[in-house]
Order: structure tokens, then sequence, then C-alpha cells
């Protein structure tokens, strides 16, 4: 039989989620970004180098100065209370069992505390939102650094909140807590309009280049600015002290009809020159599909989706079983295409299908 793979994992998590969170999290896997983020990988086509000694590989890398097992790590999503009872501490737990990173959402069900109490050793970083009350940022950011976070997440490209375009109510199937938002309970039942209301009158939306320099000047954790597409913006980043740049289309939940963020990251990578460290997501879900964006120069990659299914499919186990496939596709990968590290994934190991005229 063959090796599990994250299709194996995605149909375990299909069957089961409830209608609901499938439907959220799969939200809109009609859309063409999200087709495109996933087929645009099968685009690139890689040339091994061989007869190398590939016999040990070392899938190791440093992101923002702290070493990780693999150069997958896993993505901000929302409300893992959906997937699993134990939601983010599941999440988290499964990424340090591999030794990687983790960004914590905003919209996580437990606080930053939590999680970091859940497991100690673990690398994290936490996503932030803007806020028009700039007390309150500060006082998150002193949360943040105090409960051992690394780096500051924004995500740069969602002016506004879905429910401001979807005014129909939700409701949630299980208790949503929100307490890296509120620091009580939330004053209204998340989805009804009251919270809403509630939510438009904190946050600061759109948020702009100003936010972000404040926050810049406000912490001393690095900052990474997620969501970019365009080499302008990413300039732009550089010049606001970003230290790192995750090319990201949000998995297909903002803008559709952008990029698939593999073939953008090229142009970025070349645009930043070495002045921030430049991470994809979008679409991932091999381990060739991890070689081709570090061959493209990505430091390392994200997962959203994927880490969702593992954590639904077996909870902590799961995530850990989702990091460990792509781990071993990846070092698999590695020894075919003749790379023992992470210095010998070069761009000329890959070329885009137009090459040969398709
Ligand atoms: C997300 N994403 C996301 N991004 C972010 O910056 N803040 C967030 O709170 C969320 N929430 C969220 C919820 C769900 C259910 C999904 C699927 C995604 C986007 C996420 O971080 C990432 O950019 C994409 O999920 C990457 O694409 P793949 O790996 O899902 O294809």
């Amino acid at each position: 039989t063959p090796l599990p793979t994250l299709v194996d994992i995605e149909k375990s998590a299909r069957e089961k989620l409830s209608e609901f969170a499938w439907g959220y999290y799969s939200r809109p896997a009609d859309g063409q970004t999200y087709r495109d983020n996933i087929e645009a990988f099968k685009r690139y086509r890689l040339i091994p180098r061989n007869l190398r000694d590939v016999s040990i590989r070392d899938t190791s890398v440093t992101v923002l100065g702290t070493r990780m097992d693999i150069p997958i790590a896993i993505g901000p999503t929302a409300y893992h209370r959906l997937a699993h009872a134990d939601a983010e501490l599941a999440t988290a737990k499964g990424a340090a069992a591999i030794n990687t990173g983790m960004v914590l959402s905003s919209w996580a069900n437990h606080s930053l505390e939590e999680v970091a109490e859940a497991t100690p050793p673990g690398i994290r970083w936490f996503y932030m939102l803007f806020y028009k009350d700039r007390g309150h940022m500060k006082r998150l950011l002193a949360r943040t650094e105090r409960a051992g976070y690394t780096a500051i997440f924004l995500t740069v490209d969602q002016p506004f909140l879905r429910f401001q375009i979807d005014k129909r109510p939700v409701t949630s199937p299980v208790p949503i807590r929100l307490p890296n938002i509120f620091d009580e309970e939330p004053p209204h039942a998340p989805g009804s309009a009251g919270y809403r209301e509630y939510m438009n009158a904190a946050l600061k939306q759109p948020a702009t280049w100003e936010d972000v320099q404040w926050i810049r000047d406000n912490t001393r954790l690095p900052v990474v600015l997620k969501g970019i597409l365009s080499v302008e913006d990413a300039k732009m980043a550089v010049a606001h002290g970003a230290n790192g740049i995750c090319v990201s289309n949000h998995g297909g939940r903002q803008l559709d009809g952008v990029p698939a963020t593999i073939d953008v990251l090229p142009d970025i990578v070349r645009a930043v020159g070495g002045k921030a460290e430049v991470y994809m997501d979008g679409g991932v879900r091999t381990g060739t599909d991890v070689l081709k964006a570090l061959t493209l120069g990505a430091r390392c990659v994200f997962i959203g989706r994927p880490a969702l299914w593992g954590l639904a499919h077996n909870g902590a186990e799961g995530v850990q079983q989702v990091l460990q496939i792509l781990r071993d596709e990846l070092s698999l990968a590695m020894a075919r295409a003749g790379c023992a590290k992470m210095s010998d994934i070069q761009p000329s190991l890959v070329v885009h299908q137009s090459y040969y005229g398709v």
C-alpha cells in the first residue's frame, strides 16, 4: 500500500468535520485563486542533480534566528475549536513535536498564554490584528513578548473582515472563545450582530503603512508582513523595517483572481534582495511543492488548511502526522534532486513548464 499523503488526511478530515467547519475551512473551494495556488506548483518541473552524496539530508533551517527541523511551519488560521476540542493547544503540540514554528491567530480559541504553557519549548509567533486603540495594542504586544512569542505577524491582505461584506448571522455549532481579542468572554456571541458592531468599533479597518510602522516602532520582536503579492509592497515592507515577508494570497480567501503565490515568489525574492526573509504559503500539499518553493527562493513555507485537516483527523498527533508526511516527502525529494542540505537547493533545479513551450 502507498504511504499516506495529505490527500488521505484531507479525506479523513472531511468525514470528521461538521458541515459548518468543513465549509468554513474550505471556503472558497471554487475560487480561481484557491485552485491556482495548488495547480501552479505542478507547472514547475524539477531538474535533479545526480551522483551526489545525499545519504544524509539536513532539512533544518533558521527562521528569524530560530532553528527549525523543517522549512515548513504552521500559518495562522482561525477557530481550531471547530476541528478539535483541544483546539490550538493540540496544534501547538503537533508543531512542537516536529520542532517547527506555529503562528497563533488572534482568532484562536485559546489565549496565547494558554498555548505557551501547554507546549513550553515550542517556536511560537503571534498574528496580531490592528486596533484603533493603541493602548490595547501595546498591552497585547507586552503579553506576546512576556509569553515567549518570538515574532509578530501582521496580515496585510485583509482591509475588511468578511462579516462586513457578508452580513448574514453565523451560529457556530460549538462555543467559541476569543481570549486574544477580549480580556473577558466576548460581550456578544461571535457571529451575532452585536459582536460585529463591537468588532467594527474596535478594529482599525483598513490598516495602512502607518499602522505597520507604529507596530514596528513599538515592539522589539521581529515583524513579518503576511499577504504581500507585489514587488512594490515588498519594497515598502522592507522600507518600513519588516524582518520577514510572507508571500500569500490568504489561501484564496481574500481577493479572488490574484496570482498563485508560487508564481510571484521569484520576483519578490529578487526585489527584497536579502534585506528581509521571504516565506510563502498557499497550496502547499506535498514535499515536492516545498522543494519547488525553496528553489524559487522561499526560506520556509507555511501551511494553512493541511494543519486543520490533521487536527480534525487526530488532534495533536494528526498535526504531527501532516508535518511528518511533508518532512519525509521533502527529504526524499531532496535526495532524488541531489540536495543534502538547504544551501544545495538552488534556482537551477527548477524550470517553469513554459521552458519547453507548453
Ligand atoms: C486562514 N488564513 C488566515 N490568515 C491570517 O492571516 N489570519 C487568519 O486568522 C486566518 N484565518 C484562516 C482561517 C482558515 C480556516 C483558513 C483556511 C485560512 C490564511 C492562512 O494563514 C494561509 O494564508 C492559507 O490558509 C494558506 O493556504 P493553504 O495552505 O490553506 O492552501
